[in-house]
């Protein structure tokens, strides 16, 4: 895959859809390099839908809307199929809503060329897959320094940060290691660090402690509340109650839809 040059996008026109008085116009550049409005949510859905073709279509989110401001920590709950990896596709930008609106920072996403987004993404967030994929080539040093590949740091930066990164995660012993010598878990820290290398202002993660016992998921989340202590946005799909319930806030999801937004230290 070729990545594109930052200034493919320098062109861009956008409007900034403000929360407060008119939108107003401003260039793609200014967006992924400034410092965002810091009153804009970081992250907002408006009456969001997504549907599969099929016969039946299967609605996988129903008119769903939230607001994630800039430095909360949320976590996502829900049975299966219930949507919550369609809602954080959605939110990443991974996936196009058929109706409704995603902003990111103020902006909608609609506006924005594919390109841009991707540069978006590569830039400011960090997305733990559910199913993560290594290449299996490579040492897993470079499967997490292939994340820098937008920020056009050369070779031996990009491998220092990887380092530096698995290391976070415990696996300063097997950066070496190539994809098919590591544990389910350790593959699955991998992704972690491979969303985390390039220090994004948003991390969304589907299920990062899924495949991990008591004490590496305890050491992960550990990890993204340092992430959050430092300003980041974190959002955390999860099916560990235990891990949800420790969140600042839960947003519960049932069949499609938003169900319970619960902040427990508000109540
Ligand atoms: N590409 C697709 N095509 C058709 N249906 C899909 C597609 N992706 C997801 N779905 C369906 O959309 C619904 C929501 O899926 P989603 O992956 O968001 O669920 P989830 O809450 O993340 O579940 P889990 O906890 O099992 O990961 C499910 O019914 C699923 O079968
Ligand atoms: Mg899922």
């Amino acid at each position: 895959m070729s990545l594109p040059a930052s200034q493919d996008f320098d062109a861009d026109v956008l409007e900034r859809s403000s929360t407060r008085g008119r939108p107003r116009r401003i260039r793609a550049s200014q967006h992924l390099l400034a410092a965002p409005d810091p009153s804009a949510p970081a992250i907002e859905l408006r009456d969001v839908t997504k549907s599969y073709p099929g016969s039946p279509p299967v609605v996988a989110l129903d008119g769903v809307s939230v607001r994630i401001d800039q430095g909360e920590m949320v976590a996502v709950v829900g049975q299966s199929g219930s949507g919550k990896s369609t809602m954080l596709h959605v939110m990443g930008t991974l996936d196009k809503p058929t109706s409704g609106s995603v902003l990111i920072e103020g902006i909608d996403s609609s506006v924005l060329s594919d390109d841009h987004l991707a540069a978006v993404r590569g830039r400011r967030v960090g997305f733990v897959f559910q199913r993560f994929f290594l290449l299996a080539g490579i040492p897993i040093i470079d499967n997490v320094a292939n994340g820098l590949l937008y920020h056009g740091a050369a070779r031996p930066q990009r491998r220092a940060a990887a380092e530096s990164v698995l290391e976070r995660v415990g696996l300063g012993d097997r950066m070496w290691h190539r994809p098919n010598e590591l544990s389910g878990g350790e593959t699955q820290r991998v992704a972690v660090a491979r969303a985390l290398v390039h220090e994004p202002a948003f991390v969304l993660a589907d299920e990062p402690t899924g495949n991990l016992d008591s004490a590496t998921s305890a050491s992960i989340m550990d990890l993204f509340a340092s992430l959050h202590s430092e300003g980041r946005t974190i959002v955390v799909v999860t099916h560990n109650e235990e891990i949800a319930a420790a969140l600042p806030r839960q947003l519960q999801i049932l069949d499609g839809r938003l169900e319970r937004d619960v902040r427990p230290d508000s109540r």
